[in-house]
């Protein structure tokens, strides 16, 4: 490791707050422990839960970096004492529960994966968190088959963009709700054969309507709150529903009886406090599944910005105004 430097640059959180409270901080280059690989960092993506944990609502779990960051791309500079399965000198993304937002890092290799064919580092960064977070939720929790209907809330989102595409690719009709007109036109650029204006019109009723009535057999829900009622009555029968957030609140009023009477699943998931074998698990569906994809440019990250790292305030501000479509990332 001697061409490694001691020290790198990286973005601490001051204290709990606004977006000012992130700042560049010099922090020791982490060493790679057994089975890790040490990256330098090239991009890395900024998500949803990192403004929550800025703001102090999303501790790392025992372990993790205080850093924040769940996502990166770069070149392997080192490894650990068995890791084997990036050469120095390779290109990889990875998902971490934490570290992202810094010049180097370290991941379980398992946790790793080599960069899609024809992608830059800047669009392999926005890969993991997203990927990893949809395969997990729609696919092997939501157990999405081709010819069914699929709903995502917040299709705009990093999230939403991703699962648009995902769903689509496998042979689902899409629907999903956006704040905008802008963002519904995106939603339908990226394959959703219904976007729903969600401040126009009740998605319930447009969700009913695009399924003859039918309803959704599968919605990934972000918002929480009196989504949970109305995502009862827009599911189908036997349909499910995979819960990942709650920007509306997770605590609501709702007519259970629907649960029962229409056959419903509701589930959900976190993606961060999983194992390193859990998300190695994912890492290998995602690469048999889902990378010939993104390599065949049936599905991309839809980059919307991308500031440099010691801008990472700017970053969260961007995200804060919801104003994005897709994902915003940090270079390094
Ligand atoms: N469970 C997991 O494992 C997991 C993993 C990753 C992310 N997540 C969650 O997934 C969600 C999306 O993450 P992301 O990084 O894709 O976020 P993002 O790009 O910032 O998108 C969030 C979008 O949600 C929409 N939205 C709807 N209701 C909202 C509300 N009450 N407050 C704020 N935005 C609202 C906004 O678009 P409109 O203009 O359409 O309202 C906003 O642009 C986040 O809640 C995140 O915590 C969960």
């Amino acid at each position: 490791m001697a061409d490694i430097p001691e020290t790198m640059t990286a973005i601490g959180i001051a204290t709990p707050g606004g977006p000012d409270v992130l700042r560049p901080e010099t922090r020791p280059v982490p060493r790679p422990g057994a089975g890790q690989i040490l990256v330098a960092i090239a991009a890395a993506g900024v998500n949803r839960p990192d403004v929550l944990q800025r703001q102090g609502g999303y501790t790392p779990p025992p372990g993790a970096s205080d850093i924040p960051g769940l996502e990166f791309a770069g070149t392997v500079v080192a490894r650990g004492e068995g890791a084997r399965r990036y050469a120095i000198g390779q290109q990889v993304c990875a998902l971490v529960p934490g570290g992202g937002y810094a010049e180097f890092a370290v991941v379980d290799e398992s946790n790793a994966l080599p960069l899609p064919n024809g992608f830059s580092l800047a669009e392999a960064g926005a890969v993991p968190e997203t990927y990893f977070t949809v395969w997990t939720n729609v696919f092997q929790r939501g157990r999405l088959q081709a010819g069914e209907s699929f709903l995502v809330h917040g299709g705009s989102s990093g999230i939403g963009t991703t699962a648009i595409q995902l769903a689509r690719a496998f042979g689902a009709t899409v629907l999903a709700t956006a704040g905008s007109e802008e963002k519904c036109r995106a939603c339908r650029e990226l394959g959703a054969d219904h976007a729903i204006n969600y401040r126009t019109e009740d998605f319930v009723a447009a969700a009913r309507a695009a399924t003859g009535g039918r309803g959704v057999d599968l919605i990934l829900d972000m918002v929480g709150g009196d989504y949970i009622d109305r995502n009862y009555e827009a599911a189908a029968d036997q349909g499910r529903i995979v819960q990942i957030a709650f920007l509306n609140g997770p605590k609501t009023t709702a007519n259970f009886s629907r649960l029962m009477l229409k056959r419903l699943t509701h589930t959900g998931s976190t993606l961060r406090p999983r194992t390193i074998a859990e998300k190695a698990a994912i890492a290998v569906e995602l690469h048999e599944k889902v990378w010939p994809l993104l390599e065949a440019g049936r599905c991309r990250p839809q980059i919307h910005a991308t500031f440099p790292l010691a801008q990472a305030a700017e970053a969260h501000r961007l995200m804060e105004s919801s104003a994005h479509i897709g994902k915003i990332v940090l270079t390094v």
